[in-house]
């Protein structure tokens, strides 16, 4: 029978531990970070995701901004704003919420964002450095996945990670952070997809499944093998109409059915989703940290 794995507790200890560094450099009347997250458009999913952004940021004591954009703002005005972030000194951390509009290039805005204030880990330079294991940041879900591991001393080295689902979020980045040679990485790792004649060839070598599917229960108890560690990325709406909203959360894994043969296994809601924020809290405070720095130098 699975351990649960606590997102909800081990992202609420790492805002614990920003605030205690936020409190010190208030104290010490040293500047706090700041996070400007930008939001073109009125998409519901969106706006709820930057309000508990900047919620988040408020809890620990960090400076945070949206900037909320209209739909048809043009992608010459988008670069302008992005620059302007670049400049600003308050903000060291810049987040661009996507998907952002057709009409706007999405690589050419993350583009723009200067690679020290990249706290989404999205820009090219950001994921190139991922890649040679050079510091950097790392994407936030990702991020939470990894320290998740760390948290609950789940051993990874030499461990067979098995990644359903290729994203540049999720699929891609993970992958790439488990397979580095050092500590809290070290794994064997194989990414699969959509596109597998037959998923279950891989998903039952896998001693740690991580799973970003985007598609709700899809992994069930005979796709896995026994003991297996499960970290489920999947967010998906599902009717319910015994719920007050019409509609429940559900992952990427069925959970009932898998439970008993895993070995840890992370709920939905309260697993990795709550670990993106803090990941993104983490990192805006090494973005603040580097770059106050290297202004000393
Ligand atoms: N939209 C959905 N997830 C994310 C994320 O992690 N970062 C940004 N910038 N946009 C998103």
């Amino acid at each position: 029978m699975a351990e649960i794995i606590d997102g909800k507790k081990v992202a609420a200890d790492i805002k614990e531990e920003l605030k205690k560094k936020c409190d010190w450099l208030k104290s010490v009347a040293l500047d706090v970070p700041g996070l400007v997250t930008i939001l073109v458009g009125d998409n519901p999913a969106s706006e709820s995701y930057v309000n508990s952004k900047a919620k988040s940021c408020d809890q620990v004591g960090m400076r945070s901004k949206i900037e909320k954009l209209s739909k048809d703002i043009s992608e010459k005005e988008l670069l302008d704003i992005v620059q302007r972030y670049n400049d600003d000194e308050q903000y060291h951390g810049i987040l661009v919420q996507l998907p952002l509009p057709k009409h706007i290039n999405e690589e050419k805005i993350i583009e723009a964002i200067n690679p020290q204030k990249d706290v989404d880990g999205f820009h090219p330079i950001s994921v190139g450095n991922l890649v040679i294991g050079r510091e950097t940041f790392f994407p936030c879900t990702p991020n939470g996945i990894v320290e998740l591991l760390k948290r609950y001393k789940i051993p990874t080295s030499g461990k067979h990670v098995v990644v359903v689902g290729r994203s540049n979020i999720v699929g891609k980045p993970v992958a790439n952070m488990l397979l580095q040679k050092k500590d809290g990485a070290n794994a064997v790792v194989t990414i699969c997809h959509s596109a597998a004649k037959d998923l279950t060839v891989f998903t039952k070598q896998a001693d740690i499944l991580i799973a970003a599917i985007g598609q709700p229960n899809f992994i069930k108890a005979d796709m896995v093998k026994e003991n297996v560690v499960i970290i489920d990325v999947g967010i998906n709406r599902v009717e319910d109409s015994t719920a007050a909203k019409g509609y429940k959360i559900v992952g990427d894994v069925d959970f009932n059915d898998v439970f008993a043969k895993s070995s840890y296994i992370t709920p939905v809601p309260g697993g990795v989703g709550l670990m993106t924020v803090a990941m993104l809290l983490q990192n805006t405070f090494h973005a603040y940290i580097k770059i106050t720095n290297q202004k000393l130098n």
